[in-house]
């Protein structure tokens, strides 16, 4: 069963509660949105003005079958100003339900802090239990955290002439690389694989 709430501790010994977002949570989502910094939301939503989510955003983010679409978020119960940290979803292709794309933001304060690789391994997990095989990621070629932290988790990337393309082996359980984060990753789902599979 996929639980509803997971309670876990980043590697900086922070404890954090992971759970999916759900219509309730429009307003805290639009927050977050507005809290981005300009380079963090054109990186994750492509979109380069404005600090308002779009209600059509909104609407797509935050409703679909679980089995089609998922969409988490990792906060600090602790923190009294506002709590959210991150948030990543995936869209199963209609074309190819073994596939799902991937895409997740992490606040800018809270990067660099494990948050992204555990919402990576949280969606890899709910999306396995779907019989989705394959995360897709697009990310512009200028980012180079994202870059990075893909190949990092194992992703293999290619170019299609506008984006970097990377694409994760949602059975390649025991093939991640010897990376920081792929060793990350790797202790994540076999944390969460015991509550999650
Ligand atoms: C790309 C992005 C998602 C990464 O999120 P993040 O939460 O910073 O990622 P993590 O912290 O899990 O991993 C990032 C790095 O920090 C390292 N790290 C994780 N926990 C750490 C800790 N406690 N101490 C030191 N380093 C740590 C990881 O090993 C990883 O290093 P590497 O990439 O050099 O291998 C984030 O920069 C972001 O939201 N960018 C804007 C949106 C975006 O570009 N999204 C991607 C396209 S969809």
């Amino acid at each position: 069963m996929i639980p509803e709430r997971l309670e876990l501790v980043l590697r900086d010994g922070t404890p954090v509660v992971a759970r999916p977002l759900t219509p309730a949570d429009r307003a805290m989502v639009a927050e977050g949105y507005r809290r981005l910094s300009p380079e963090a939301r054109y990186q994750r939503f492509w979109v380069r003005e404005g600090k308002v989510i779009g209600d059509a955003m909104l609407d797509r983010l935050l409703s679909g079958k679980p089995s089609e679409h998922a969409v988490w978020t990792v906060f600090d119960p602790t923190r009294k100003d506002f709590p959210g940290m991150g948030a990543a979803s995936f869209w199963r292709s209609e074309e190819d339900p073994a596939e799902a794309e991937f895409s997740v933001t992490v606040l800018d304060a809270d990067q660099g802090r494990g948050v992204a690789t555990l919402l990576l391994a949280v969606l890899w997990l709910v999306a396995y239990r779907h019989g989705i095989g394959r995360f897709t990621g697009y990310t512009m070629p200028e980012n180079v955290k994202a870059l990075r932290w893909m190949r990092d988790t194992g992703a293999e990337g290619e170019w299609d002439g506008y984006n970097a393309v990377f694409r994760w082996n949602l059975a390649d359980l025991d093939k991640l690389p010897e990376t920081p984060a792929g060793a990350d990753l790797a202790a994540r789902l076999a944390e969460l694989s015991e509550v999650m599979l």
